[in-house]
């Protein structure tokens, strides 16, 4: 979910689909305080996040209130507030099974847990319906400011600033971990001045970490967890050196309020080949946000991504698809950032195709070369304008680093299922990123404008000879039907945020 002070920018509100509840475990690391430090003692804490792919998030298990409340939030650099449902808001009232179960407790529609204020001994209202966030496929959350006591990953903060979510037609609510900027009370009041310590900005007021910074690994597509580490990296969970990148000003406030950095170049490459795609749009500005499901890039280099894996861009539901046998092709995208010395993370294709049922069998292609195939969503789709958008199927392949005192992003190729860990705190507060090499010569600005030029589709064939038929033609959208064409719409639910 992405949020902006001045700025409308797309995001994926994850659908509401059918809730299941899962157990999370949650671990602390303590790390000694290093020799020397005149400041409080330098920790982290580990915080293991749940891939809910049905949800199409990262969920993490916090608790709030005397006594603890517990509640399973999604995760989201996209936006800076967090929010938790009210056990009395009609969504979370809503029995869950249809047709209602009578005997069921007044949280059921909110199996992710609610929070219910009335049982909270240190509850205090702050701002009186001042929290607000609204998006324009119609849901929202609403309600008023409050602080409580607040615990995840065995970091407890006494007197957290939370929005709760009274008025509201999600059934689950959100830890967003961006720039305080961003926080929604900032757009509401449209005052600099309106913004609180967030959670990790309070982690480190409080002393609990060293600085404001936090690392996310999502892992494999396939695993069901990752983590986020507030105030340190772990070097276990990555392959090769962490680039150290400039994170981009937001255009129209010139402050740091989201976390921008520059793609500058696209490859495909499979076993038949290799292609350079092109964007007039380059370098184009991508957010890294974990609350969005999927990627966002500019109609044009999208539309190449689409011929070389052969996705069909379907009007019907809004949305390019592929066949789901797809995700065994071994072909692979190539993402670089800040330039030519900059970091290059590839993606490979089982990475990049999503169920778009949560249970039972994907829709079928009823006509065209894919007829009788089942169709996924494919993770990388277009969008208009900037800034573009590197969700999930793009951020599970990297490991990063938000480091919001210095205003860096650390990337690196991430290790799938890495089992081992070596945790490095940072040091102090504005420390530089351990183990992190800044990149060369690093694209800051939007230079020349970036040309297009068709590629060849030389890597094209390996990509697609998974599927039985190869000959997709080159930039014409058949209007292929696709079957339960309502339930996509329903699951795929886009929303952009408004403010
Ligand atoms: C909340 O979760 C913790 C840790 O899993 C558990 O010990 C505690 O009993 C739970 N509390 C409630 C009210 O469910
Ligand atoms: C808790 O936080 C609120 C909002 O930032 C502040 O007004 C209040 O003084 C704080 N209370 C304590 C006990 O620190
Ligand atoms: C990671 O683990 C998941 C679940 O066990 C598995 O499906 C997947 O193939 C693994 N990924 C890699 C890259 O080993
Ligand atoms: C391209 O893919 C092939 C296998 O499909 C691999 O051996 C090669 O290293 C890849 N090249 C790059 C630049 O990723
Ligand atoms: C995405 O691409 C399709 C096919 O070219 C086009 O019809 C659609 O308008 C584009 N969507 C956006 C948001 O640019």
């Amino acid at each position: 979910m992405k949020s902006a002070v001045t700025l409308a920018t797309g995001s994926l509100l994850a659908s509401v689909a059918h809730a299941q509840v899962v157990q999370w475990d949650i671990q602390k690391r303590d790390l000694a305080p290093k020799k020397g430090l005149r400041r409080r003692a330098a920790s982290t804490y580990t915080e293991v996040i749940t891939n809910e792919e049905a949800r199409g998030g990262y969920f993490a298990t916090v608790s709030v209130g005397t006594p603890a409340q517990n509640l399973t939030l999604q995760l989201d650099t996209g936006s800076s507030d967090i929010w938790v449902p009210s056990s009395q808001s009609s969504v979370c009232e809503k029995s869950a099974s249809r047709g209602g179960s009578s005997s069921s407790s007044s949280s059921d529609g909110c199996t992710f847990g609610s929070f219910n204020p009335d049982k909270s001994s240190s509850y205090t209202v702050v701002g009186q319906g001042d929290f607000s966030i609204a998006y324009v496929d119609g849901s929202h959350s609403k309600g008023d400011y409050f602080t409580d006591v607040f615990e995840i990953g065995g970091a407890k903060l006494s007197n957290m600033t939370m929005g709760l979510g009274e008025d509201t037609d999600i059934p689950y609510g959100l830890v967003g971990v961006g720039y305080a900027i961003n926080e929604a009370i900032v757009g509401t009041e449209q005052s600099l001045s309106a913004a609180y310590d967030n959670l990790p900005v309070l982690m480190q007021n409080e002393g609990l970490i060293a600085t404001n910074a936090y690392s996310l690994w999502l892992n494999d597509l396939d695993a069901s967890t990752g983590s986020i580490l507030f105030g340190g990296i772990d070097t276990e969970k990555y392959e090769g050196d962490l680039s150290r990148l400039d994170i981009i000003k937001d255009e129209q406030t010139n402050s740091f309020s989201s976390f921008i950095v520059y793609l500058t170049s696209v490859t495909a490459n499979s076993s038949s080949g290799s292609d350079t795609l092109s964007s007039r749009e380059f370098p184009i500005p991508v957010v890294l946000d974990s609350g969005t499901t999927l990627s966002y890039l500019p109609t044009d280099i999208a539309a190449q991504v689409w011929t070389e894996v052969g996705a069909i861009y379907s009007s019907e539901v809004d949305s390019a698809i592929v066949p789901c046998s797809m995700a065994s092709s071994k072909g692979q995208f190539t993402f670089g950032f800040g330039g030519d010395n900059g970091p290059k993370i590839s993606v490979g294709m089982d990475e990049l195709v999503l169920s778009l049922v949560t249970s039972g069998s994907n829709p079928t292609f009823r006509s065209g070369q894919y007829a009788g195939k089942e169709a996924c969503q494919f993770g990388i789709q277009n969008f208009s304008s900037d800034p573009f958008l590197l969700g999930d199927t793009f951020l599970r392949s990297a490991y990063v680093v938000y480091d919001l005192v210095n205003n860096q992003i650390g990337i690196a190729k991430t290790d799938f299922n890495s089992t081992t860990s070596n945790v490095v705190a940072f040091a102090s507060d504005g420390a530089q990123m351990p183990s992190a090499t800044a990149v060369a010569n690093q694209v800051t600005a939007t230079g020349s404008a970036g040309t297009f030029a068709t590629p060849t589709y030389g890597a094209m064939k390996g990509f697609t000879e998974a599927n039985a038929a190869v000959s997709v033609p080159v930039f014409q959208w058949a209007q292929l039907g696709v079957m339960g064409a309502t339930t996509l719409f329903m699951l795929i639910g886009s929303g952009f945020f408004l403010l």
